[in-house]
């Protein structure tokens, strides 16, 4: 398996024809996916003893199982949140691949840690935070959100009267469910204050007020979110670390989706407050144009990050020895051995610098409020609520959830789009509507034209 022979030069040669191809390929096909059992009858048993060789694996892959996907790039795919990674930054993420670089310590992956860096400068000067406020790469936003949280409560538990209680985080119906899964990994309660919209200042405030004492002990963190995956609202920030402050309380807020926009001049103002934020969550894989997997979480200070995450073991020793210094990423999230997944992102920012990175992510801003226009001008449909950041919220008038779950997977089947619906709280019930998250610039007026009038 370890040799290089014909064959192995001649995989090489396959892969690359086939990443090429992909890289160039305007015209993706939108897959869909097939029961379990009808992959296994198209493609037979692929791991048996002999093997069945690599090129005859490809062509399965090709053939079958690609088409059972759906590619997260294509400019019909508005649903979740979608990406749309840089072709620069795939191919970076072959070279990432080829290189073998570890990427937890300094002394193994100096090189690959030095190009995260500086990609991590930069999104750390978007979010103005203060020097020494530093960052790693993770695999995504639950990884960071788990990583801020895990360094939130370690900093409340150093003093002694919260070593033995559970700790509590406030935070509102609106944040990332990946916020209120970590609550459950780490333990500690949740409390949700009643808002799909942006949580206030006035809010967190009245929810202070009911705490009982127990309950304010057992308090540590607030976390405010960047742009709501839901709707792309984006809490009241200043007002939230304003308490914070004064209540001594950790402020993380998980920007995840929304964070590209920071790079946005035209949206920017929304966040002020985020730079008196003790930890923020920013995916570069949605709307900074990373490939999978790559999110981030930056720290005020990373030192009580280190305090937190870093590991000891008599075979790590070395790698905190003076002769090895410098900056190790597995210091300062929940992952020991981690590929560099920060350097597509840096070469990608190198190659394009990154006044078009700004250009791109205003493109998904003005989709959104493009899209609001046309939808308006529709007489079928209506918008819930205006757009916000990249989201478009808004209703096919008449329709039930069922004829919403019809029309996606209607959409699908055809390899037309992906649109699926979400559901909008108003006056106490929730109501099924229809939701476009845009990410790609390559999305055009005609896709969004279209999209609509699948609606009748
Ligand atoms: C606001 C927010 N936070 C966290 C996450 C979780 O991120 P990931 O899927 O990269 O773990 C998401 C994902 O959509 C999100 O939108």
């Amino acid at each position: 398996m370890h040799n290089i022979d014909m064959e192995l030069i001649e995989m090489t040669l396959d892969v690359m024809k086939y990443a090429i191809h992909r890289i160039t390929n305007t015209s993706l096909e939108l897959g869909s996916p097939k029961k379990e059992e009808e992959l296994r009858r198209l493609v037979g048993e692929t791991i048996t003893d002999r093997g069945i060789g690599g090129e005859n694996a490809f062509q399965l892959f090709k053939d079958v199982l690609i088409k059972a996907t759906v590619p997260i790039d294509h400019p019909r795919h508005l649903a979740f949140v979608p990406a749309a990674p840089t072709r620069a930054a795939i191919m970076f993420d072959l070279v990432t691949a080829a290189s073998s670089i570890h990427g937890a310590y300094w002394m193994e992956g100096a090189g690959g840690i030095f190009c995260e860096n500086e990609a991590m400068k930069w999104l750390v000067s978007l979010t103005g935070l203060p020097k020494p406020a530093f960052g790693v790469f993770t695999s995504g936003g639950t990884a960071a959100n788990l990583s801020a949280l895990v360094a939130a409560r370690e900093y409340w538990r150093k003093n002694p009267e919260h070593q033995n209680i559970k700790g509590l985080i406030i935070t509102s119906v609106g944040a990332h469910s990946s916020v209120k899964a970590m609550a459950k990994v780490i333990d500690v309660d949740l409390w949700l204050v009643e808002t799909e919209d942006a949580m206030s200042g006035e809010a967190l405030r009245s929810v202070l007020k009911t705490l009982d004492a127990q309950q304010r002990k057992r308090l540590f963190a607030v976390v405010g979110t960047g742009g709501t995956t839901n709707a792309g609202i984006i809490d009241d920030l200043s007002g939230i670390a304003e308490i914070c402050e004064t209540e001594k309380l950790w402020f993380h807020v998980d920007a995840a989706y929304g964070g590209g926009a920071l790079a946005a001049d035209s949206v920017r103002h929304l966040f002020n407050g985020i730079e008196r934020a003790d930890s923020i969550t920013i995916d570069p894989h949605k709307w900074l144009f990373s490939p999978y997997d790559c999110g981030a979480v930056i720290y005020k200070d990373p030192q009580l990050a280190k305090e937190a995450h870093s590991q000891e073991g008599s075979y790590l020793d070395i790698f905190k020895d003076e002769g090895a210094h410098g900056f190790n990423p597995s210091d300062y999230q929940i992952q020991l051995t981690r590929r560099v997944r920060g350097m597509p992102l840096w070469f990608s920012l190198a190659m394009h610098g990154t006044d078009k990175y700004k250009w791109a992510v205003e493109q998904g801003i003005l989709l959104a409020n493009l899209a609001g226009r046309l939808i308006e001008a529709n007489p079928v449909v209506e918008l819930v609520r205006e757009p916000s950041l990249s989201c478009v919220l808004f209703r096919r008038k008449g329709w039930t959830p069922d004829d919403y779950r019809d029309w996606t997977y209607k959409n699908q089947r055809e390899g037309f789009a992906l649109v699926t619906p979400t559901k909008w709280k108003q006056g106490g019930a929730y109501e099924t509507v229809a939701r476009f998250c845009f990410i790609n610039p390559d999305t055009t007026e005609e896709d969004i034209v279209a999209i609509l009038g699948t609606m009748g």
